[in-house]
């Protein structure tokens, strides 16, 4: 065990983080460094299974994990279709379910119907740009934002927005509907190319491990 490699968790800071480490405990694999919440620390590691551990804002996950800084990372599939990385999908963990969706006032269907030239806001640029362009051969003018997105359409920037609906809330709050859904969204497992062959016994054996416990749960 002494020459034995680390392998190296890219997670993303938040939600989908505790989410992942109940997961990762519940087939072993424990952090006790990661649930001190005054620590300033960024790596944790755990000697005796050779495993670290970071956290990472979300769309940086599959950057450490193309590069090979993280063998492993978990991540939401809208970050994974955005970002669109050379990493390898290999898990569905079901949880962190959403939807991405184009979204907006009850008025914007006409826009949507007639496929007229409409302003899109949207954290995610590429999903927005791939399912207006390719999927529904509409041109649209899309404008990056970087969050609280819905202001869009009630400040008058957009039209509409392409972006995440969880439970539905923030868009009943402020007076906008689902008008169209994109795709279903949940938090996945994404392994380097280089780690899935060098490591692959120890990796095979995690991404088996988290299968099984997913069956079972
Ligand atoms: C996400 C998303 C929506 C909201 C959807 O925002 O962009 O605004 O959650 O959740 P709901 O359907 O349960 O209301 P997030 O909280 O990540 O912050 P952001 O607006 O700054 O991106």
């Amino acid at each position: 065990m002494e020459n034995e490699k680390y392998i190296v968790f890219a997670l993303c800071k938040g939600r989908l983080a505790f989410k992942t480490l109940e997961l990762l405990e519940k087939i072993g694999i424990t952090c006790e460094e990661m649930y001190d919440k005054e620590t300033r620390k960024l790596v944790f590691v755990n000697e005796d299974l050779k495993l670290k551990f970071f956290l990472a804002k979300g769309p940086d996950v599959p950057t450490y994990v193309e590069y090979g800084a993280a063998d492993i990372g978990v991540v939401g599939s809208d970050i994974i279709l955005e970002e669109n990385r050379r990493v390898y999908e290999v898990l569905d963990l079901g949880f962190g379910k959403c939807r991405m969706c184009v979204c907006g006032p009850e008025s914007a269907k006409e826009l949507l119907k007639h496929r007229e030239r409409i302003r899109v806001a949207t954290k995610y640029p590429t999903i927005a740009k791939d399912y207006f362009f390719n999927r529904k051969n509409q041109t649209v003018d899309i404008i990056k934002l970087n969050g609280s997105v819905e202001l869009g359409p009630i400040v008058g920037l957009s039209d509409v927005i392409v972006d995440i609906v969880e439970t539905g809330s923030t868009l009943r709050e402020n007076g906008l509907d689902v008008l169209e859904e994109i795709c279903p969204l949940s938090a996945r497992v994404i392994v380097n190319r280089v780690s899935m062959k060098m490591q692959n016994e120890r990796i095979c054996d995690i991404i088996d491990k988290l299968k099984a416990e997913l069956e079972r749960g």
